[in-house]
């Protein structure tokens, strides 16, 4: 066991004297009895001063504490069912390390642009300590997951000189005497990944100069990208289902009373079980005419279209075989849905995972163009210059594979998972079209 007292660990010390290295979270006082509730990090614990049974001294020193101090307290602590967390500790002694200026982030309301501005302190409030901390056990399952199912992590550069997912939203930077971009995706990487090592994952952040301003786009997010060798699109899809599951149910097991602060709806979450429901682009279009929010064949899904799919489901669903007008120029195409591929197609390969309640898609992949001179055509449709993807056409021309694999957006999956407001709330300093600061 930890030689040091952490609140998350307080079942393993009932009964003992214990020292909480912390933060006052906030303080009052009934009668005699002053109540200190400290956060240390990993939990908050309520604290106890009882005349008698602690030195006077502590009583001035809790008049003293403002919010956010950070104290040491000792004490013993007991089982105490209608305190926070069902601990409480009786104060022995009380010491203070340093007090805090008036605190900027009072127990009210405030704007979420004033939040923001504050995010280096927001960050300790029990919503965005709870999320983060469920961000950081999935980035951990992510590992676990792909270990188990034999994939080997290969990370792509940030710093590139192609763009992946369109010109449009290419942050740009000085590279010596050239320009160089921040990635998009880190998938090309991962192709040439997917063919030295058969099985891969890229995992890093990725950037667009995304203009939009809605609550799933972020200029600087994180992806999860697998790639797999001698792989279609139902392997993508099957890996993709298999994955999300395994990410649900290891945040309902390890992060269940940070689920609960967040008033996450655990049945839900336990419902999220593979095989996801599978449907077609113009299976979608006559969902979503039900629904009566219609589109043209052709047109990508937005935000009231992804939200109608999920409300028709209940659970992530894929989308597949998009029009191969509206996506990259590396997917595999085909004439019909579930045809085969074809050099220049009605239908992308694609499959797009949408999940409920308005998250929107979480992940965007399918099956990669394995022919050469495809390959080059479509670079010049898209007016990207040949040259700079002469590496990537190497892939082809060296023992050319089926391949396919997807993009996971990390922010987006914990939006949906905690049932955050906006995917600004997922990243510990969220990049915004209007916030580059703190
Ligand atoms: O669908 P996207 O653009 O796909 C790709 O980039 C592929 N090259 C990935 C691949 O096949 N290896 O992005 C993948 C996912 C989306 O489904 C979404 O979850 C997330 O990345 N994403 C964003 N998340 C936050 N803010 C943004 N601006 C995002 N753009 C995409
Ligand atoms: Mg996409």
């Amino acid at each position: 066991m930890d030689k040091r007292f952490f609140i998350e660990n307080a079942q393993a010390w009932e009964g003992q004297v214990v020292c909480v290295k912390g933060w006052v979270y906030h303080k009052r006082s009934s009668g005699k009895i002053r109540f200190l509730v400290i956060r240390d990090g990993t939990g908050i614990l309520q604290s106890i001063l009882y005349a008698g049974e602690c030195p006077s001294s502590c009583f001035e020193v809790f008049e003293s504490l403002t919010q956010e101090s950070s104290v040491e307290v000792s004490g013993k602590l007991r089982r105490e069912p209608r305190a926070p967390g069902g601990f409480e500790l009786a104060v022995h002694s009380l010491k203070v390390i340093a007090l805090a200026e008036p605190y900027p982030i009072a127990p009210k309301e405030h704007g979420v642009d004033f939040l923001m501005q504050n995010r280096h302190l927001w960050l300790r409030s029990s919503r965005q300590w709870a999320i983060l901390r469920i961000r950081s056990t999935v980035m951990a399952a992510i590992a676990r997951f792909f270990e188990q199912e034999g994939f080997i992590r290969f990370d792509a550069p940030i710093l590139t000189p192609t763009a992946c997912e369109g010109t449009s939203t290419l942050f740009s930077t000085n590279y010596f005497e050239e320009k160089a971009f921040l990635t998009q995706s880190g998938q090309l990487y991962g192709e040439a990944g997917a063919m030295a090592f058969g099985k891969i994952y890229v995992l890093g952040p990725t950037f667009r100069a995304e203009k939009s301003k809605t609550r799933k786009h972020l200029t600087e997010f994180w992806m999860l990208e697998p790639e797999m060798a001698y792989a279609g699109l139902e392997d993508a899809m099957q890996l993709g289902e298999k994955l999300v599951e395994f990410l649900v149910q290891t945040v309902l097991d390890k992060k269940s009373s940070e689920l609960e602060l967040l008033n996450r709806d655990f049945k839900k979450l336990q419902s999220i079980r593979a095989p996801f429901p599978r449907i077609s682009y113009d299976e979608a279009l006559k969902i979503l005419r039900d629904q009566a929010v219609a589109i043209e064949w052709g047109e990508d899904l937005g935000a009231p279209h992804e939200t109608a799919l999920g409300e028709a489901f209940g659970k992530p669903v894929f989308l597949h075989h998009m029009p191969a007008s509206i996506k990259a120029f590396y997917f595999q195409q085909a004439d019909t849905v579930g045809g085969p591929p074809v050099e220049s197609g009605k239908y992308a390969l694609g499959c797009d995972l949408i999940a409920p309640d308005g998250y929107g898609e979480i992940i965007g992949g399918g099956a990669r163009e394995e022919k050469v001179e495809v390959l080059k055509r479509r670079i010049h449709q898209h007016g990207l210059k040949e040259e700079s993807y002469s590496w990537y056409l190497d892939l082809r021309r060296y023992g050319s594979v089926a391949h396919s694999g997807f993009g996971m957006g990390i922010e987006r999956v914990i939006a949906w998972m905690t049932g955050a407001e906006h995917v600004r709330e997922t990243a510990a300093f969220a990049r915004l079209i209007h916030t580059l600061r703190p």
